[in-house]
């Protein structure tokens, strides 16, 4: 294949993935937008196969099949709730791989067409330090991601003093490195600029408390991205380096967006410390004393069948019960009752951006009647009935009344304006932040205590079983 052909080829790969990003921006366009990332995929993986440079297949052969086999073991494995973590010992695997091909590169320049060995091209140096310090970073903070959000490390912000001085002084180290590199090509300064990039990636992450861990990842996945666009460079790939850029924005993009959702600064997150502390722990202990209303779900039955319109809200504990299905049942069964039933979103319910959407999607709940926290929050004074499904920290009012709580700014559902609120939940454990939430003692709240998909189960027999 000629190199005009093959340039050509990865053009179009890279609009099939432009068009794949566009379309994974909504809900209703999401397959598509999957299809046209699967066709830029395989343009570019037969491209790439039929570049002449390629000397020999077996290893790649190899290489697709052991991956190939990973990759469809876990895709059928995986839990929807274990997903972030999963995208994060992704990404420490494409920031391994461009630290091997910086190092690849160093060993043989000829190959990559960047000069000789001792005596290769400023700029590729250049390059190829960009490539291995981003990679590492991003290599070993997704370690360090994986491992808190797997439960391995602890979630809590691990802060230690002049921490962001040690980090500092490393990064600067670390920049001072490269110009020597740049200048001598010793591989140890190579080597040792990898090894503090190392570090400085445990470094940044460990800080990062648990509920801040999706931004990261978000982050990190941003990281990734520029660490493959470094590598395009050094392979002197166009594709590689569009995808990378792609990567790259998109996932900056996606952490402002969290952070919006939170109401925090991004420089805030980055910082760390943020998550749940024992003060705050303490604090949600000491509420549980105080009365609260228990209901049933043959109660919420009657309610919502008798309400003439009613909202629900799911959170990161539908995800975990997987009771999207059961929950549309319950709402169909509303529905031809005569009820008006509609779903309101919280930009960061549950665990990972779209995390809602995606699980209502998958229940095949209609689109138009799922509605985000701004087209849906006036309506909550007018409505009678709101059905909290596993949700805490998103409509804890605390965000908006107390200034000492960690999820103050964050917007919030407004669900305590409604007639009646039922809460699902198994206890009345604080959420994802480890903060207490008033709203379940007040005297229009209900908590419906069980598992999120066994109390829709019951709800859906009741309902079933009781007329309007
Ligand atoms: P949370 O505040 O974490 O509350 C979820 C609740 O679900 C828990 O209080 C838990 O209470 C309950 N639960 C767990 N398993 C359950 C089950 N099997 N059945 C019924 N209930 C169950 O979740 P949220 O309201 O969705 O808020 C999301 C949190 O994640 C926010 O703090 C947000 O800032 C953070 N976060 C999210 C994102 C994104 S992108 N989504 C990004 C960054 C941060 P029990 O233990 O009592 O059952």
């Amino acid at each position: 294949m000629t190199p005009t052909i093959s340039t050509f080829l990865y053009l179009i790969a890279g609009v099939c993935f432009i068009m794949a990003l566009r379309g994974l921006s909504s809900a209703a366009t999401s397959r598509s937008g999957n299809l046209y990332g699967i066709c830029g995929m395989v343009i570019a993986i037969l491209t790439t196969l039929l570049t002449p440079a390629i000397a020999k297949y077996s290893g790649i052969v190899v290489g697709i099949a052991i991956g190939g086999a990973i990759g469809a073991f876990i895709a059928r494995k995986i839990k929807m709730t274990a997903l972030p973590q999963l995208v994060a010992a992704f990404h420490s695997l494409v920031g391994l791989a461009a630290v091997f091909v910086a190092g690849a590169a160093l060993y043989n320049p000829t190959a990559f067409g960047i000069g000789v060995v001792d005596a290769i091209y400023t700029a590729s140096l250049v390059e190829m330090s960009l490539g291995t310090i981003i990679g590492a970073i991003t290599f070993s903070g997704s370690v360090v991601a994986f491992g808190k959000l797997q439960g391995l490390i602890s979630g809590r912000p691990l802060v230690f003093p002049k921490q962001h001085l040690v980090n500092a002084v490393l990064g600067i180290v670390v920049i001072g490195l490269v110009v020597i590199f740049a200048m001598h090509q010793h591989h140890s300064i190579f080597w040792i600029m990898t090894a503090l990039s190392l570090i400085l990636g445990v470094l940044l992450i460990l800080p990062i408390g648990g509920a801040d861990m999706p931004v990261v990842i978000s982050m990190l996945n941003s990281y990734s991205g520029w660490a493959a666009a470094g590598i395009g460079f050094t392979l002197n790939n166009h594709l590689l380096l569009i995808t990378g850029a792609l990567v790259g924005a998109s996932g900056a993009i996606l952490s402002y967006i969290m952070c919006k959702g939170m109401n925090r600064s991004i420089i805030n997150v980055i910082l760390g410390g943020f998550g749940t502390d024992p003060a705050t722990a303490s604090a949600a202990a000491d509420a549980s004393d105080k009365p609260v209303k228990l209901s049933s779900a043959e109660d919420a039955a009657y309610m919502m069948g008798n309400a003439r319109n009613v909202i629900i809200v799911p959170g990161y504990g539908m995800a975990v019960a997987q009771a999207q299905h059961a929950l549309r049942e319950m709402a169909d069964i509303l529905t031809s009752k005569g009820v008006k039933v509609r779903y309101a979103i919280h930009p960061v319910a549950g665990r990972m951006p779209g995390h809602m959407n995606v699980l209502l999607a998958e229940a095949n709940v209609n689109y138009d009647s799922v509605l985000e926290l701004d087209d849906i929050n006036s309506d909550f004074g007018s409505t009678d009935v709101v059905f909290v499904i596993g949700a805490n920290d998103i409509t804890n009012p605390a965000a908006k009344t107390d200034k000492t709580s960690p999820i103050y700014g964050m917007p919030i559902l407004d669900v305590e304006k409604a007639q009646t609120v039922f809460f699902v939940k198994r206890s009345l454990a604080s959420g994802y932040a480890g903060v207490d939430n008033e709203l379940f003692y007040r005297d229009n709240t209900m908590m419906v205590l069980g598992d999120a998909k066994k109390v829709c189960d019951e709800l859906v027999k009741a309902l079933k079983g009781g007329g309007h």
